[in-house]
């Protein structure tokens, strides 16, 4: 059934879990996305990005994906992740999306709190949950110099100013393969956590340890994006299956099925089975 962040993120944060976020921008993945979540019964959360949308658009990928989320049987929230213009994020709302990040995490604090309250009212007026950043994950090369990580004061007024449904802070993880080893600034989240209620937001998951899953949840992250494990377990099937000399068809259920075994490995770690 499709829902918004508050039906998955409230539960989540009362009950100390996480929620995956997992961008599926082709059929193969929202299968195996969805079915590792029916097979746990976990929420989940599934969508794609602004910068993903050259592969496929959001008129394509919401015409897929939002059957399949109204058709599971579990909680499904579609979500624009990472929307970066003003008129993509409408899109997608006009177009079902049940959720939105707005990422004006490059702009300076006033613009990004003036630009993310603007939003926060014309999506909560139309009952769609959004996510906001303060501070910024960047990309894999290099890691954020702790003093651009989320600052505790910035983070409580902006959560209290725009009303934002959660809040992706920036604690030492990155976006795609790290070319570093992340150390995570635990402490920080402790913090931030206790002092907003808005459900917390870790991006860049892929690549992260295991002990860092579960410390960054016991330290009050509610909702863990993952792109780069999923993409590249789903590459690796189709490599695999073809050089074994697989044809196509058998290659698509291959990427489906590596998709739902890596989906299922996060979901496990992060709690959410059998919270659906
Ligand atoms: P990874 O690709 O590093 O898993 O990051 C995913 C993400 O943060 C999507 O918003
Ligand atoms: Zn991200």
């Amino acid at each position: 059934m499709l829902v918004t962040l508050n039906e998955v993120l409230l539960d989540a944060k009362k009950n100390k879990y996480a929620v995956g976020l997992f961008n599926t921008v082709n059929l193969e993945m929202a299968m195996g996305v969805l079915a590792a979540a029916e097979e746990l019964r976990s929420p989940v959360i599934i969508g794609s990005a602004e910068c993903l949308l050259c592969y496929s658009g959001l008129d394509d990928l919401s015409n897929m994906l939002l059957p399949m989320a109204k058709r599971a049987s579990v909680p499904v929230v579609l979500h624009f992740d990472h929307g970066l213009t003003e008129e993509n994020v409408k899109k997608a709302i006009a177009l079902g999306f049940s959720s939105v990040m707005y990422d004006c995490s490059t702009l300076g604090f006033e613009e990004n709190l003036s630009a993310v309250k603007a939003i926060c009212d014309y999506s909560h007026s139309k009952g769609i949950t959004v996510e906001a950043e303060i501070g910024h994950v960047g990309t894999e090369e290099v890691s954020v110099p702790s003093d651009a990580y989320t600052d505790l004061d910035e983070a409580k007024q902006f959560a209290e100013f725009t009303g934002c449904d959660a809040l992706a802070i920036a604690v030492g993880t990155s976006h795609g393969a790290y070319k570093f080893k992340p150390q995570l600034d635990f402490e920080r989240i402790e913090k931030i956590a206790s002092m907003i209620d808005a459900p917390l937001v870790l991006h860049g998951g892929s690549g992260l340890s295991d002990d860092d899953f579960r410390r960054a949840i016991a330290a009050g992250i509610s909702k863990i994006n993952i792109f780069t494990d999923i993409n590249v377990a789903c590459l690796k099937a189709a490599h695999d299956n073809y050089a074994a000399g697989k044809g196509m068809t058998d290659v698509m259920g291959a990427m489906s099925a590596a998709v739902k075994e890596a989906t299922m490995k996060k979901m496990l770690l992060f709690g959410s089975n059998g919270r659906a």
